[in-house]
C-alpha cells in the first residue's frame, strides 16, 4: 500500500464509511475519549481523522487537530466539523509518516485504526513519538496480530487480501513498539469479540532529540531508542543495535 492508493481505497469509501465502520468500532473510540481525562487546553493530535467520528466526542475544552491523507475522508470530516460548530477542531490533509508539525507540539497524539492502515507504520509511529512532547500519551486503538500461533497464522494469510481493502491484519503490538520509547501504561480490549487493543503508551523519549527506531529516521535522526526484552538501552548502544 502506497499514499497513491491510500488515496484511492480510503476516497472511494468516504461517503459509506460511517454505514459501515461507523457502529462497529464505536465502542473502541468512544473508550479512547471516556478515559481522555483531557486537562483545559491540552493539544490533541488524531492522526488518521478519517470522517471525524471521534471528532464530536472530544471535551470542547481541549484544542484538536485532525490528520489525514485521504481527500474525501477529510471533505466528511470538515462537514461534521462544521455541522457541530467545532471551533476547537482544525483539520489538514497531512501525510502521517511524514508531519509537518514541530517536535513536542501535543500533550497526546491518538491513532485510532489507523497503524495497519498506513503505508509505513514505522516513519508512522516514530512521527507520532516526534509530535508528541516528552511524556505526553500516545494512544493506539487497532487489531494487531492475535498472540494465539492458530490464529496468527490465519492472520497472516489473510493480509494481502485485506491490504487491497485498506488495512493489514498481520501486525503484532510488540512489533510496532519495538526499538521505541513507548511504555504501555494501559491495555484494553474492545470491540465485537474483543479482537481490537486500545493501547495508551506513555512516550518516554527525552527532550533533545528526534527518533530513529526499527531503521528509520525522522527530523534530523539525532537520538536512537531501544527496547531489547522489555530493556531501555542507552541511545548510543541502542543506535549500535539497531545499526
Ligand atoms: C481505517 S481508517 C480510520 C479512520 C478513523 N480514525 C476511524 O476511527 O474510523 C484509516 C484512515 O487512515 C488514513 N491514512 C492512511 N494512511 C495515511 C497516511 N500516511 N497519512 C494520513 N492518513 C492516512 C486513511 O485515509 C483513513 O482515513
Amino acid at each position: 500500500m502506497d499514499l497513491a492508493k491510500v488515496e484511492r481505497v480510503y476516497t472511494s469509501y468516504a461517503k459509506i464509511y460511517d454505514r459501515v465502520f461507523g457502529k462497529v468500532f464505536h465502542e473502541g473510540r468512544q473508550s479512547i475519549i471516556q478515559n481522555l481525562n483531557a486537562q483545559p487546553h491540552e493539544k490533541i493530535l488524531e492522526v488518521g481523522v478519517g470522517t471525524g467520528l471521534a471528532l464530536p466526542m472530544y471535551p470542547r475544552h481541549c484544542q484538536i487537530v485532525g490528520i489525514d491523507f485521504s481527500e474525501g475522508m477529510l471533505d466528511q470530516a470538515k462537514q461534521r466539523a462544521a455541522e457541530h460548530r467545532m471551533d476547537h477542531v482544525q483539520l489538514h490533509r497531512m501525510d502521517a509518516g511524514s508531519m509537518e508539525f514541530k517536535d513536542d507540539s501535543f500533550d497526546t497524539v491518538v491513532a485510532a485504526y489507523v497503524v495497519t492502515a498506513v503505508p509505513d507504520y514505522r516513519k508512522v509511529v516514530s512521527e507520532m513519538i516526534r509530535v508528541c512532547r516528552p511524556g505526553g500519551r500516545i494512544i493506539m486503538l487497532n487489531h494487531f496480530a492475535n498472540d494465539n500461533k492458530f490464529i496468527a497464522a490465519i492472520e497472516k494469510v489473510l493480509s494481502p487480501i485485506t491490504k487491497n481493502l485498506g488495512w493489514r491484519t498481520d501486525l503484532a503490538l510488540q512489533t510496532v513498539l519495538e526499538g521505541t520509547p513507548l511504555h504501555v501504561a494501559r491495555r484494553q480490549n474492545v470491540n465485537p469479540m474483543r479482537l481490537w487493543a486500545l493501547v495508551e503508551c506513555v512516550n518516554g523519549k527525552n527532550g533533545n532529540g528526534k527518533t530513529h527506531i526499527n531503521g528509520v529516521k525522522n527530523g534530523n535522526g539525532a537520538a536512537t531508542y531501544a527496547h531489547i526484552n522489555g530493556t531501555r538501552l542507552s541511545e548510543q548502544a541502542s543506535g549500535q543495535a539497531l545499526g
